[in-house]
């Protein structure tokens, strides 16, 4: 029997047993495979492409790229001249063309356990195209961009996909985000239209996601933007407007006595309402593979955050292809992943890959701990879910609650856990393995990000001897390099440095959107000639990649990323701030969390109302996930004498370290014990 420190550290190879069915079964197959998809793409991904449906067929060369800004303008093209459409690959093809019209695309498990429906492939197409139609009798054409801000509900899956099927650009935010993030998305990306829901429940928390959404095109109007339209589901069902159907809509089963739905007549329309005598036909747009399919807001180091642009084609047969071998998915399995749609996560590995594969996949609406700690284990159960796909941060928040709400539900149907979002400590990761997998099933630990599309650095479970901690080796397509930022030089064998790739592979970012320069900028040009991931990485001897964590400005709070530049601009927005620098101070639940140093304007008093207050601010401006952990008082920053602030000074302080290295390029070295003296008392976190 291993020890707990044995654990730790010992190589976690899968079982005979796994392996005699898996897609990749040993580490031969796996590196021949990987070689010919670097090296020759046209072969790898147009054997692959043939499984899809094309209006035109992808042929001969597939990959056209530039990665080298110092030799012109970064592009990235796969597919060029190929032309298909992804929601009829992900519906119509497995209803029409391979017959899988009856096999359940989504069960979906409400917030409230006894909340469940189950939609097949088959009617999941009619009702797509039911909106398609909708959207296009108001006036949404090709190339639109439409807002979507919306809970875990099926008509999530059903908007974006009537988007893509009529080649209009969905633009996702997250309904966890404030009214003013939404806004600064819509106005960015001019969207036509904006589409939302009454309300949600998370655990016991109502959040009134079409006052959000007043909010939101409120502040769009302030700014001389008008969306034209804003379409609202009816999920709870308020006493106010809409107690004329009490049939139809499956909110007539959760009424909501607290919820009061504001209503523009000018501009507000019901779903239901709107999806009463619709066409169930809608011809799909065709759509050349780098047309774009959707762009994602992710955080940006300047503070703004950046649309990050996906296209069609290579998108589409990414997600597919990392579904299928990551999760080594076959046929009549049950796969689940936690994640919300709102971010990268649920996009792939919610909607387009787990699709693409007719795979049958559980959405979840609610959270972890309603009604208790228990609720991942017991819909396992229920629905006999094989993979299942979450993030560190709720492993290791379960954790705390002890083995017993684990074990008391069976989990005999887990086949392969999948973790993502920041790194995972590989206590977590043994106790993954060893309580919820019964120490049976295989962990894949997937790095990725909203640029990559789909998971870049991964074990795959029939093959790969995992180390707890490391995402091991990259996917199929994908060449990491290290960089040695004094050198700028690729390091050769063990080392650490910057994670960098050298070449595309077809689920990569095309652009941000509307600001091709600062692509080529953030990506591009700290190391010409290598995507620049913004992520530190160590490989082992043995060749592991272990992801480090960030090396940019960006924080990492429960699988969030964050910019401690948006952060800084909200606290500074409050009138008793003059300045503020926010730092990453490591969490056991959360990873990280966030310690804000703030500077007051002369003649205001720092205490604990001005505390609540400043945290309320960034919940306000960013939404309730960015709440800052902790707020310290610093009559000064500790600052070089051009004014630049010494981040790394500030997170030692945070961390009551006081090996600072090196300090003498500070203005004022005595600012250092000041702020040392004023540390609040944050406990053992
Ligand atoms: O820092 C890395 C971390 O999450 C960042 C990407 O965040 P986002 O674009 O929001 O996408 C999250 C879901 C893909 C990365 O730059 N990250 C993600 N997965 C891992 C990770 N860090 C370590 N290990 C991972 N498996």
């Amino acid at each position: 029997m291993a020890t707990h420190e044995e654990a730790l550290k010992a190589v976690y190879k899968p079982s005979a047993e796994f392996q005699k069915n898996a897609h990749v079964s040993s580490m031969e197959k796996y590196r021949e495979m990987h070689k010919q998809s670097v090296e020759d793409p046209d072969t790898f991904w147009g054997n692959i492409a043939k499984d899809f449906y094309w209006k035109t067929a992808p042929e001969g060369k597939v990959l056209d790229y530039n990665f080298n800004v110092s030799k012109g303008k970064i592009e990235i093209k796969w597919f060029e001249g190929a032309v298909t459409n992804i929601c009829y690959n992900v519906l119509d093809r497995n209803v029409k063309d391979r017959g899988l019209g009856d096999r359940i695309a989504f069960y979906w498990e409400g917030n409230d356990p006894d909340d469940s429906a189950k939609y097949t492939y088959g009617e999941l197409l009619k009702l797509v195209c039911k909106f398609a139609n909708v959207l296009k009798s108001q006036g949404v054409k090709k190339g639109d961009r439409v807002a979507i801000y919306m809970p875990m509900i099926i008509e999530l899956v059903v908007a974006m996909l009537a988007c893509a099927r009529i080649g209009a650009v969905h633009s996702i935010v997250f309904a966890g985000f404030s009214s003013e993030s939404l806004a600064g998305r819509i106005l960015d990306a001019k969207c036509e239209m904006l589409i939302t829901t009454d309300g949600v429940y998370r655990g016991t928390k109502l959040i009134n996601l079409k006052e959000i959404s007043d909010g939101a095109m409120a502040k769009c109007k302030e700014n001389a933007f008008s969306v034209k339209k804003c379409i609202v589901v009816r999920h709870l069902g308020d006493p106010v407007n809409g107690t004329d159907d009490k049939t139809s809509s499956p909110a007539a089963k959760r009424p909501c006595k607290n919820l009061r739905t504001p209503w523009n007549p000018d501009k507000d329309m019901w779903w239901h309402e709107l999806m009463t005598d619709v066409s169930e036909e809608c011809e799909p747009e065709w759509m050349g593979a780098e047309e774009p399919l959707f762009m994602l807001y992710t955080s940006g180091s300047t503070g703004k955050p950046k649309g990050v642009l996906h296209t069609t084609g290579g998108y589409m047969l990414y997600t597919a292809t990392t579904f299928k071998y990551t999760f080594d998915y076959h046929p009549d399995d049950i796969y689940h992943c936690t994640a919300d749609i709102g971010w990268i996560t649920g996009h792939s590995y919610v909607v387009y890959g787990p699709m693409a594969n007719a795979a049958t996949s559980v959405m979840f609406e609610g959270v972890p701990t309603y009604p208790d700690a228990g609720r991942f284990w017991e819909y396992v159960d229920k629905y006999k879910i094989n993979q299942f796909y979450t993030a560190p941060t709720a492993i290791r928040s379960l954790m705390k609650f002890g083995d017993s709400f684990v074990t008391k539900h069976s989990r005999a149907s887990l086949k392969v856990l999948g973790t993502v979002g920041e790194p995972i400590n590989p206590e977590a990761w043994v106790w993954y393995h060893k309580v919820v997998g019964d120490g049976r099933c295989p962990v894949v630990d997937t790095f990725w990000q909203t640029e990559t599309g789909g998971h870049v650095v991964t074990p795959l479970p029939g093959c790969t001897p995992a180390k707890p901690g490391a995402a091991c080796f990259p996917f199929f397509g994908v060449v990491p390099a290290i960089i040695d930022e004094s050198t700028g030089k690729e390091i050769d064998g063990p080392g650490e440095g910057y994670l960098v790739f050298k070449q595309p592979w077809p689920g990569i970012m095309r652009t941000v959107y509307g600001d091709h320069e600062r692509f080529e900028r953030t990506y591009f040009s700290k190391f010409p000639g290598y995507y620049v991931t913004g992520d530190g990485c160590r490989r082992d001897a043995d060749g592991y990649y272990w992801i480090t964590g960030r090396i940019d400005d960006m924080l990492n709070v429960s699988g969030h990323l964050l910019s401690t530049a948006e952060i800084e601009s909200s606290l500074v927005e409050h009138p008793s701030i003059a300045e503020a620098a926010v730092v990453s101070h490591p969490h056991k639940v959360k990873g990280e969390s966030t310690y804000c140093f703030v500077t007051l304007k002369d003649g205001t008093a720092f205490n604990d109302d001005l505390v609540s207050e400043l945290k309320d601010q960034v919940r306000k401006t960013i939404g309730p996930f960015a709440k800052p952990d902790y707020i310290q008082n610093a009559p000064a920053l500790p600052k070089t004498r051009s004014g630049k602030i010494m981040r790394r000074v500030l997170r030692k302080i945070a961390c009551n370290d006081r090996d600072f290295g090196d300090i003498s390029t500070l203005a004022d070295p005595s600012v250092v014990e000041l702020l040392l003296e004023n540390r609040p008392n944050i406990g053992d976190v």
